[in-house]
């Protein structure tokens, strides 16, 4: 389903991924996450499939520590922003922690916040437990991504950012939990921080793409965090970035030209500036003698 810069736009659409099988054949799906319109205009005319407004705004945007500070409030303003980029690729908006936690009602409301905020389907972490949810969601005609393994928004209860499933009974769960979800009606599943055996296994047993982060080649797509694909975000290097370009050397650098040239006095010049006419100028005796 991928396509290049260059190939004509085709819409995506839950159904289209739901069947995106690499073992059917089909290409890697390749989910991107934005949180403005700038960056889902970029994603799109770079051909993604998909883009995910992810909860992660929490950390590569608003500066927190973790993603648990996000609220459905700034999740629907930044799906907002995206949507009104249109991009050709399915928007995902992210459930933010708390938004599907209450209850089955609680979860559908937040959820059409972000389907009214332009978002196509959400995303939501867990696996077994969170399966009431999910029937609710999809019984109101909202299309749920998965999301387990490393899942951010249980940081305190793992302990911090560990990779999950190392061993074979966490294995075995992980696999359990994504073919609930599928048998739920979850239209894909993103597999986050597990070894590439275990996303494998996981991604053999259901009939749904798997798109992994830190999950290894063997899934039906990857994921990656726009500020981390971008480098724009150089604090942190998880093992599993792979930086395409060094965006934020090349912004320090063009700010600091600009810095150096207005006290320089060089900018603006005047093909950057607005001038009166000749008249106007020559009425309010603008013009010195040599002017002339
Ligand atoms: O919020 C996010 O960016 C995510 C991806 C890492 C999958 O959930």
């Amino acid at each position: 389903m991928s396509s290049s810069a260059s190939t004509p736009a085709t819409p995506v659409t839950v159904p289209s991924v739901r069947a995106n099988k690499v073992r059917s054949g089909s290409a890697p799906l390749v989910m991107v996450t934005a949180y403005d319109a700038p960056g889902a205009r970029i994603a799109s005319e770079a051909g993604v499939d998909l883009i995910l407004v992810g909860d992660s705004l929490a950390m590569v945007v608003l500066g927190y520590d973790d993603t648990l500070q996000v609220t459905i409030e700034d999740m629907a303003h930044h799906t907002a922003a995206v949507a009104r980029a249109k991009p050709h690729a399915l928007i995902v908006g992210d459930l933010p922690w708390l938004s599907y936690h209450l209850s089955a009602e609680d979860t559908v409301r937040n959820a059409a916040l972000l389907i009214r905020a332009g978002a196509e389907a959400v995303k939501l972490e867990g696996g077994t437990k969170r399966i009431p949810m999910i029937e609710a969601l999809v019984d109101a005609e909202i299309p749920v991504m998965g999301h387990i393994g490393l899942t951010p928004q249980s940081v305190h209860a793992m302990g911090g950012f560990k990779v999950q499933g190392r061993s074979s009974d966490a294995a075995l769960q992980l696999v359990s939990d994504a073919k609930a979800l599928e048998h739920a009606g979850c239209f894909s599943i993103v597999l986050e921080g597990v070894p590439s055996e275990v996303a494998a296994m996981v991604t053999d047993t259901v009939n749904v793409p798997t798109i992994g982060i830190g999950a290894g080649p063997d899934c039906d797509g990857q994921v990656l965090v726009y500020h981390d694909v971008l480098g724009i975000e150089d604090r942190m290097a998880p093992k599993f970035v792979r930086r395409y370009a060094d965006v934020k050397s090349v912004s320090v650098a063009a700010i600091a030209d600009y810095s150096r040239e207005v006290r320089e006095r060089t900018f603006p010049g005047p093909d950057e500036s607005y001038h009166l006419s000749h008249e106007v100028a020559e009425a309010l005796h603008l013009y010195g003698a040599g002017d002339k």
